[in-house]
């Protein structure tokens, strides 16, 4: 059942590029420039007189949720705003008819995210589900949705859907902007052929695992470890940490980088490594002055860095590298090295990686 794989956490990170295959399978026409979902399609005009988005989600779903925010917002010129949807459901938010609530979970049970699904419902806005379980309660109770179609997910720690789901939410803000005209015609075609690259690109990432499992070596014994990453990867450091805290119980904090100097970077000493997430997209130079900041004090530095990287590679203690990819679909990427480091510390560590303690993969209850 775990395809010869040691735990299924390994399996579900190995089948990524397939999982985001399935995802995009009969939505994604590249060569036709088209996207299709019927549950957008048919709700098409929602979306588009949407006066905002608002996501809601828990955990891993949460932070595909805050990739989801800068995709939308710079694809489609939608203002999105992302809650954890244990405190959108308390708080007594602002909902209005003309908004759009996204909800994001996997297993489509999580009691939390349920309930501020009902919440909006009741405010009269229009519901839309991402979930991964067909016939989940969350597909269920939503007006309209899109299945991630990532297959059964085992492994307590979610990965392959946290990365579906960004492809799911990366697919929807394309065709928003198709329909707004906030992308270019040109631009909207790179996107449409990069992503049918993606899976392999998944794949090549998938060759870091030996370098993983090496870095994986050197820091298993480490009590603390922060995460950085800008823009896109701000989001995709904060999943690097969590999975790291659930399997190997190390803790572990993500920061958008430049916040370090805020506070954070009082933390950082010799005995301190500190994964910073460096592809040569986005603001590069501002990540290597950040990477320059933590190395005057000591840090120890593992960088994600694009195939061909010069200047980190200098400055890093170790460095992962990962395919050339446009920065907006840079998080398919660089999660692949954290997942496959979290899980390797974990199994070093003798931890559970399948069953960490403490935690359910469905979370049924408030
Ligand atoms: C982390 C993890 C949890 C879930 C969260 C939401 O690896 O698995 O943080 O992401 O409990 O679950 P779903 O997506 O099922 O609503």
């Amino acid at each position: 059942e775990k395809g010869g794989y040691e735990h299924f956490m390994l399996k579900e990170i190995y089948e990524q590029p397939n999982a985001i295959k399935d995802t995009y399978r009969g939505r994604l026409l590249a060569d036709k420039g088209i996207i299709q979902m019927a549950g957008v399609e048919d709700n098409l005009e929602k979306f588009l007189n949407a006066d905002r988005i608002i996501i809601v989600a828990c955990g891993t779903s949460w932070h595909a949720g805050l990739v989801a925010e800068y995709v939308i917002e710079e694809f489609a010129r939608i203002p999105v705003e992302v809650e954890y949807a244990s405190e959108f459901r308390y708080r007594n938010p602002i909902i209005n008819k003309n908004d759009v609530v996204i909800a994001i979970s996997q297993s489509g049970e999580t009691a939390d995210t349920l309930a501020a699904i009902k919440l909006a419902k009741e405010n009269g806005a229009f519901v839309f589900g991402v979930c991964n379980v067909v016939g989940s309660s969350i597909s269920r109770e939503t007006h309209a949705g899109a299945y991630t179609h990532a297959g059964p997910e085992i492994g307590v720690a979610s990965t392959k859907a946290f990365t579906t789901q960004i492809t799911i939410l990366t697919l929807i803000a394309l065709r928003l902007a198709k329909a707004n005209g906030t992308m270019s015609v040109s631009d909207y075609q790179r996107y449409l052929h990069e992503l049918e690259l993606i899976p392999s690109k998944v794949q090549e990432a998938l060759e870091c695992n030996v370098v993983a499992e090496q870095v994986a070596a050197i820091y298993k014994d480490a009590t603390n470890c922060l995460y950085l990453g800008r823009g896109y990867n701000f989001p995709v450091a904060l999943e690097g940490a969590l999975k790291l805290k659930e399997i190997s119980y190390i803790h572990a904090e993500g920061y958008p980088a430049a916040e370090m100097k805020h506070g954070p970077i009082a933390l950082i000493d010799e005995s301190m490594p500190v994964v910073v997430i460096a592809p040569n997209k986005g603001h590069y130079d501002k990540v290597v002055s950040n990477i320059q900041e933590i190395k005057s004090r000591s840090g120890k530095i593992i960088a994600i860095v694009t195939k061909g990287d010069v200047q980190v590679k200098e400055l890093a203690d170790h460095v992962i590298e990962i395919p050339e990819a446009n920065e907006a679909l840079t998080p398919l990427l660089t999660t692949i090295p954290l997942q496959l480091l979290s899980y390797h510390i974990a199994v070093m560590r003798g931890c559970n990686v399948d069953q960490p303690r403490n935690l359910a993969k469905s979370v049924t209850v408030e």
